[in-house]
């Protein structure tokens, strides 16, 4: 009985002094790290992760314009409205163009779905939006080819941001998830460190809303059919992402759905009013960014279809991070909301269902969302045109040494011994002569 009672000591001693010498120094070596980066959390820490579309660089030019924010990373997706070849490319010469080619790390990220709809937007739009700074029909700008990405792919930028930040980071989604879901399965231990994640777009639709629960096979064949009925493309062309991302166990997701963003209609006459009254006068190149969006992309020039897609989501971000009451989101909704993805789910293929427990008391998996449900046009409109017009770009005021990209790369080269070391301690620290002794010793005097 002693001598099997003295093994379990013995066993147990290893293991602890196994732990310690796992865990510690390790966290030393990040502590470390963590110091050398000396970040300045005055300021909340945001990542913005973007597909690059037109409206995704008015959401970026509204953040890097906000004091309230520290915009860490700009990461690129190539999966939906911008040519992978022109996802990250066109942050760079965009942030160039208003004086801003260094001060924010742009990293490259994931070209596929984790799973494809089958739908694909069609080249022309596509053309027109990779081209829509450079084209001489549209803005007639010439890129800065010589810019450089983050040496940190988007991923890295996510994943290490997130474990080095001091401060719980702020995720700004207005594509799709992908890269969002591939770092959160390549490192689950990010997800506490994430504070509130930002999405836009959704569709956030009762479920008594739907007549039939039964997919409908006379619709046009899904998942492949352009009509998607009213779901979102940052939903429907990577809803697997959408899923796991909602799955992981972030504890508060925020989305502004389409549904509140299709109510903030761009009207030129109203754009040109709210500059007069406010007395704003924009840079030619700002004003021309944000009022040629139906000149350059659409057969129709009245741009009826456009809304404030995207920077309304960075400003609802803003008004919450700031508990806003005076902001143009009026109303809020908590909701518990899920999509579907099953090869059969025909038209219920990137609808977000909502009002669940109704029809399915017990149902599992839903994802608690706080979403805007109505927002006024007037406030919004003037707040973004307040910030993009005050060039205060306040994320972009670091130097390229001290961005945190660069500093962090610096710091990990630096601290790489300490880590080393530690990784050899890992392997022969606990079998010391001092410890070896130790365990002896103990195991002798017991028996
Ligand atoms: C941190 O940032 C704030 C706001 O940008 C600035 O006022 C302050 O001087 C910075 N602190 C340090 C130590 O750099
Ligand atoms: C585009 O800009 C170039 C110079 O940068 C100019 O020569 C050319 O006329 C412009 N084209 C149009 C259509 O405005
Ligand atoms: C299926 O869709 C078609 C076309 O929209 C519609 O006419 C029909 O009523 C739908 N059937 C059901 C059962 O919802
Ligand atoms: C808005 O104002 C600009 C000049 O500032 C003018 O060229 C344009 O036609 C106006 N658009 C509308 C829709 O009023
Ligand atoms: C655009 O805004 C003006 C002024 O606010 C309004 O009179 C007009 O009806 C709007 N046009 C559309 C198409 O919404
Ligand atoms: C654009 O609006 C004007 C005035 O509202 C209208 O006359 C014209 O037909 C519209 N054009 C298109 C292509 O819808
Ligand atoms: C947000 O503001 C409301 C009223 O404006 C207040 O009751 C609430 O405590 C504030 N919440 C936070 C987290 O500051
Ligand atoms: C829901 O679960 C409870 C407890 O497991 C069970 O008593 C109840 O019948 C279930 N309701 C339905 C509609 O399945
Ligand atoms: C969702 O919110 C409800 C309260 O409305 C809470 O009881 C539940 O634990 C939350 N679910 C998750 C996954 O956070």
């Amino acid at each position: 009985m002693a001598h099997r009672r003295n093994c379990l000591i013995l066993v147990f001693l290893i293991i602890v002094n196994k732990f310690y010498v796992d865990s510690r120094p390790l966290t030393l070596a990040k502590l470390q790290i963590q110091n050398c980066i000396s970040q300045n959390v005055t300021r909340q820490p945001v990542i913005i992760d973007t597909d690059t579309d037109v409206d995704d660089l008015w959401a970026i030019l509204y953040a890097l314009n906000v004091p309230t924010i520290d915009v860490l990373a700009i990461t690129t997706v190539g999966n939906a409205y911008s040519k992978p070849l022109y996802s990250g490319s066109n942050v760079l010469t965009f942030l160039d163009l208003i004086g801003c080619s260094s001060g924010v790390a742009v990293g490259y990220g994931v070209n596929l779905p984790l799973m494809s709809s089958g739908y694909t937007i069609p080249q022309s739009l596509l053309d027109s939006i990779d081209s829509y700074m450079t084209d001489p029909t549209c803005l007639n700008q010439s890129a800065n080819i010589f810019l450089q990405p983050s040496p940190f792919s988007a991923i890295e930028l996510i994943k290490l941001s997130l474990e080095y930040s001091t401060r719980p980071v702020d995720i700004l989604v207005l594509g799709t998830m992908t890269n969002l879901a591939t770092a959160i399965s390549e490192d689950r231990s990010i997800v506490s460190k994430i504070g509130t994640l930002y999405f836009s777009c959704g569709q956030f639709k009762a479920i008594n809303s739907y007549p039939s629960l039964i997919p409908n096979l006379t619709l046009a064949t899904y998942p492949e059919s352009e009509e998607m009925i009213d779901a979102s493309p940052n939903v429907f062309l990577d809803v697997l992402a959408v899923q796991r991302v909602g799955m992981s166990g972030i504890k508060n997701i925020v989305a502004m759905p389409i549904h509140t963003q299709n109510t903030l209609l761009i009207n030129l006459t109203q754009l040109n009013e709210t500059l007069t009254k406010l007395n704003i006068q924009l840079k030619p190149f700002v004003l021309n960014f944000i009022s040629s969006f139906a000149r350059c992309t659409s057969s129709n020039p009245n741009g009826t279809y456009l809304k404030w897609w995207d920077n309304s989501a960075a400003q609802f971000m803003v008004q919450m991070q700031t508990n806003n009451s005076q902001g143009f989101c009026l109303r809020t909704q908590n909701v518990k909301s899920l999509y579907i993805m099953s090869a059969d789910s025909h038209q219920f293929f990137g609808q977000g269902m909502i009002n669940v427990e109704t029809r399915l008391p017990n149902a599992s998996g839903l994802v608690n969302y706080t979403i805007c449900t109505e927002a006024n046009s007037d406030i919004f409109l003037s707040e973004f045109l307040n910030k993009i017009s005050s060039e205060k770009l306040y994320s972009c005021a670091r130097q390229y040494s001290e961005r945190f990209d660069i500093k962090l790369q610096q710091c990990m080269l630096k601290y790489e011994d300490t880590l080393q070391q530690t990784n050899m301690g890992k392997t022969v620290y606990f079998l010391k002569p001092i410890f070896l002794s130790m365990y002896l010793f103990i195991v002798l005097v017991i028996i």
